[in-house]
């Protein structure tokens, strides 16, 4: 076809724009609302592509002997109880294509991990995920794509009840205490709030694969895009239609 003769290429480019760094994706929600499982469902269908997930929670500052002492006193859902700028630090390093190590932390003992970290390589997609990802401008602004996970506050707090009681050595009464005080008050001020910096609304979170299967397609598309401007660094950008 004539189209096979042109000697310039067309990508698609809503923006003109040609993405050079890795595509970053804040995924964010309630408390047990599907964050990590909607994560790991995007990574295995991005299973050709070099993906790193990075979590909020890796994040939060370990407590010091008196707070330890008064734990059941402690925010755990406010936006100081995470190390942001070291975050910020983190995705920064990422985004410009340095490995970083980022902390472990330990859910039982409330504290990080003093003598190792996780150490997570330069990558073409890094998901961010966490309660309060969307929280701060400067963490907001380094993300080309924004999620939120939406799930019902009962089917959270039932979850949520089971999650605690069975991985992070909680007691029924303790999970029940600290959601009346902090999880549920937090939600209300900060996590919902933050809703309308989403790009992507995701209701029943996990359950709907019609809209992880959308997210997956674009994401695709804006790694395709990316291969081909490395492919044909002189490549004419014009429209939205891909032609040789
Ligand atoms: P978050 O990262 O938002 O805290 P998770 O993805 O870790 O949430 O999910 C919290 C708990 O709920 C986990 O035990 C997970 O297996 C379970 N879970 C998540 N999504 C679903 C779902 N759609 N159906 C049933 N259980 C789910
Ligand atoms: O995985 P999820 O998004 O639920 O993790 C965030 C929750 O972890 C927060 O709602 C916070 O109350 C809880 N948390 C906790 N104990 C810690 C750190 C966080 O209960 N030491």
């Amino acid at each position: 076809s004539p189209r096979s003769h042109s000697s310039s290429l067309s990508v698609p480019s809503g923006d003109h724009s040609v993405p050079k760094q890795p595509f970053v994706i804040g995924v964010t929600g309630g408390t047990a609302s599907g964050k990590t499982t909607v994560c790991d469902m995007i990574i295995q269908q991005l299973h050709d592509h070099r993906v790193v997930l990075v979590n909020q929670d890796s994040f939060y500052r370990g407590l010091t002997a008196k707070e330890l002492e008064y734990v059941h006193e402690y925010n755990f859902d406010h936006p100081d109880a995470f190390d942001t700028e070291q975050l910020l630090d983190c995705i920064l390093k990422l985004k410009s294509g340095q490995s970083v190590h980022v902390p472990i932390y330990d859910f039982k003992t409330h504290q990080r991990r003093s003598d190792s970290f996780r150490q997570v390589n330069a990558s073409d997609v890094i998901i961010l995920e966490g309660i309060l990802v969307f929280h701060d401008q400067c963490v907001r602004d380094l993300m080309n794509m924004k999620i939120f996970v939406d799930a019902d506050a009962d089917v959270r707090l039932a979850r949520r009840i089971s999650r605690d009681t069975v991985e992070r050595g909680r007691d029924i009464q303790s999970v029940l205490q600290q959601y009346a005080k902090f999880v549920k008050p937090a939600f209300d001020n900060f996590i919902l709030p933050s809703k309308k910096f989403a790009d992507v609304i995701i209701p029943r979170g996990a359950e709907n694969h019609v809209a992880i299967d959308l997210i997956v397609q674009h994401i695709r598309t804006k790694l395709g895009q990316h291969d081909l401007c490395k492919r044909y660094p002189n490549v004419n950008v014009i429209h939205s239609t891909f032609q040789i």
